[in-house]
């Protein structure tokens, strides 16, 4: 009992057994501040709802084990393809790289023989020899007769084919369309309309013979005649 002007506080924690069934309540039946508190009603249509097609919970993750094997084997298809396939994109963009660099970075220089060289001793050669032995490199026959030397430059007069020199028969053919010239460059048959053309002859310093395959001499316009188509020699 109070006595009389004391004031009674109310008691601050409940009494043992009322705690002891709140704490046993399950959560559902006392809801949070703030949600609204379900009805009987409600919460029995809760369970209803679910089961006429509520969206369910994501299904677990299936372990690596439960995964199916095509998965598995289209997973490896694709890496295998993709792995060459970047290869081989990433080796063609390289190569396209290194040509524009090597286009673009290096000068595109054609590299041809000189036009001018030294072609021995004219004592090196016997009279009424033809000599191929700057065919190959040149373009040119040194021809030797009694009386001078000469160099013919060894391209066709009707298309510019290479003509060959035909020992035996002592002439200068066509392997295109048959033209033949003989040994002094003279053509004689075939489709050809012109002489071949010799090219500059003189002696260097030394002695030797130094052609230049730039100068060219046209029989047909009196050009064998010039000094340098030739070179006299007895
Ligand atoms: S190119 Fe030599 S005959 Fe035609």
């Amino acid at each position: 009992m109070a006595g009389p002007g004391k004031v009674l506080k109310p008691p601050t924690r409940p009494p043992k057994g009322l705690r002891k069934a709140k704490l046993e309540t399950p959560a559902a039946a006392s809801p949070a501040v703030g949600e609204p508190t379900a009805t009987p009603v409600a919460a029995a249509l809760v369970p209803l709802a679910r089961a006429g097609g509520a969206p369910a919970a994501p299904a677990p993750k299936p372990t690596r084990a439960a995964r199916p094997r095509s998965a598995s084997r289209r997973k490896f298809l694709n890496d295998a393809f993709a792995i060459p396939a970047w290869l081989t994109f990433f080796s063609g963009t390289g190569l396209f790289l290194l040509g524009f660099i090597q286009r673009f970075m290096f000068p595109n220089v054609l590299y041809e023989p000189p036009t001018t060289f030294k072609a021995g001793f004219p004592g090196d050669y016997a009279v009424e020899e033809f000599s191929q032995k700057f065919k190959e490199l040149y373009r040119v026959w040194i021809v030797r007769e009694p009386t001078e030397i000469f160099a013919l430059y060894a391209k066709c007069t009707h298309l510019g084919c290479t003509p060959n020199w035909m020992a035996t028969e002592d002439k200068i053919k066509c392997p295109c369309h048959g033209s033949g010239y003989y040994r002094s460059g003279i053509n004689f048959e075939g489709p050809t309309p012109r002489p071949l053309e010799r090219v500059k002859v003189s002696l260097a310093d030394d002695g030797q013979l130094l052609v230049d395959t730039s100068v060219h001499y046209q029989y047909e316009l009196g050009q064998w005649s010039l000094p340098g188509s030739n070179l006299k020699y007895s």
